[in-house]
């Protein structure tokens, strides 16, 4: 893909609910240990919301953030996903529910729905639409809260998730910087590796759809993790090549933040040292769509992005979808 006007990130934000949970506390729910987690999994805790919030509320703190680093008001805004898998309802979308919030007026809003990977898919479409013109202020917004679709019985996927958000404005740049490549992929046959049946119009929602448990994410957990040991690094490596770069030129890897071993694995295709690498799952998890921009949003705060890095977004998820991404800073 060549993209024909410089796009890139104008401002990043990003919000976590106050209350942690860590693995200790996960030892006294389900029959686990903080060991077994930090070995299999690299995370030692993670954020989950209150009763009352949603994922546009999470949404809301990031997106100011980002707003305010942007140097722009929500009027500017002429255009506003949201990448999530919780969103506040079916309908309306969350990305309307925080137009409203922001007084963001002059943008349209969709959702979208592409799982762990869907910021990434998020990116690639704002950018594409700023760089034909038709818009010049995009707000591309992770958000999720997990905890409200994770079966807290169930210790194969509830040491995994916590709650979140991130948000980027994505606008021109002078040339030179922004995105050089996207990658983004799917297998619609891997679905039912990791899903969540019910509430749709396949399993509508009912006292039998609750009692067997599919309001909550079934995940085939090692099947999911061999997926992404394939995908990321070749993922990384794809966005690259079109880019018409290679792996020497990465200065900070952003990877989706699923499971430290599977992120191990990437660096080992990239010969990538883990200082080349933003890793912050150990304190927050999996987010899905969230993680990716967290962890960008933390290493703007923490100075390891500067003026002309190179930066590869790699993230995959249920669908299944992938995508990876090259951006020039
Ligand atoms: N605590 C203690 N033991 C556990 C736990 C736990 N929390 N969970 C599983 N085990 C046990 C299993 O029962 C199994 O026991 P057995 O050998 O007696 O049967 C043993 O540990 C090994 O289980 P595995 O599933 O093989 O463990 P694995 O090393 O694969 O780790 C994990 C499991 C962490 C889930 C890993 O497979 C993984 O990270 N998969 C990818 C998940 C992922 O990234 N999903 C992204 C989806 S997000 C999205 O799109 C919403």
């Amino acid at each position: 893909m060549s993209i024909g006007m410089s796009v890139g990130v104008l401002g990043t934000g990003k919000y976590v609910p106050e209350k942690v949970l860590s693995n200790f506390d996960l030892e006294q729910m389900v029959e686990t240990s903080n060991d077994w987690i930090v070995t299999r999994t690299g995370i030692r805790e993670r954020r989950i919301s209150s009763p009352e919030q949603a994922s546009s509320d999470l949404a809301y703190h990031a997106s100011l953030e980002a707003l305010k680093n942007a140097g722009l008001t929500p009027e500017d805004i002429d255009l506003i996903i949201v990448a999530t898998i919780t969103p506040d309802m079916a309908f309306p979308s969350t990305a309307c529910v925080l137009q409203e919030r922001l007084g963001a007026k002059r943008a349209a809003c969709f959702d979208l729905s592409a799982a762990c990977s869907g910021f990434i898919y998020g990116l690639a479409t704002a950018t594409s639409m700023i760089s034909t013109g038709m818009y010049k202020h995009v707000l591309v917004v992770g958000a999720e809260c997990l905890s409200k679709i994770t079966d807290y019985t169930d210790r194969n996927t509830c040491i995994l998730f916590g709650d979140g958000a991130g948000a980027v404005v994505l606008g021109q740049v002078p040339e030179g910087r922004g995105f050089r490549s996207f990658v983004l992929g799917a297998d619609g046959g891997g679905g039912e590796l990791l899903h969540l049946r019910g509430g749709g119009s396949r399993c509508p929602s009912s006292a039998e759809s609750v009692a067997s448990k599919k309001h909550y994410i079934y995940m085939a957990g090692s099947e999911v993790f061999k997926f992404a040991v394939r995908i990321m690094g070749s993922a990384a490596l794809e966005a690259l090549d079109k880019a018409g770069m290679n792996k020497e030129d990465i200065d900070l890897l952003v990877p989706h933040q699923a499971n430290i071993r599977i992120i191990q694995s990437a660096l080992e295709k990239l010969d990538l040292p883990e200082d080349k690498c933003m890793i912050n799952l150990d304190k927050y998890g999996n987010v899905s769509a969230a993680s990716i921009p967290i962890a960008l949003a933390e290493a703007v705060e923490q100075g390891r992005v500067r003026e002309g890095d190179c930066l590869v977004f790699v993230g995959f998820g249920g669908g299944l979808t992938w995508g990876a991404s090259v951006l020039i800073w």
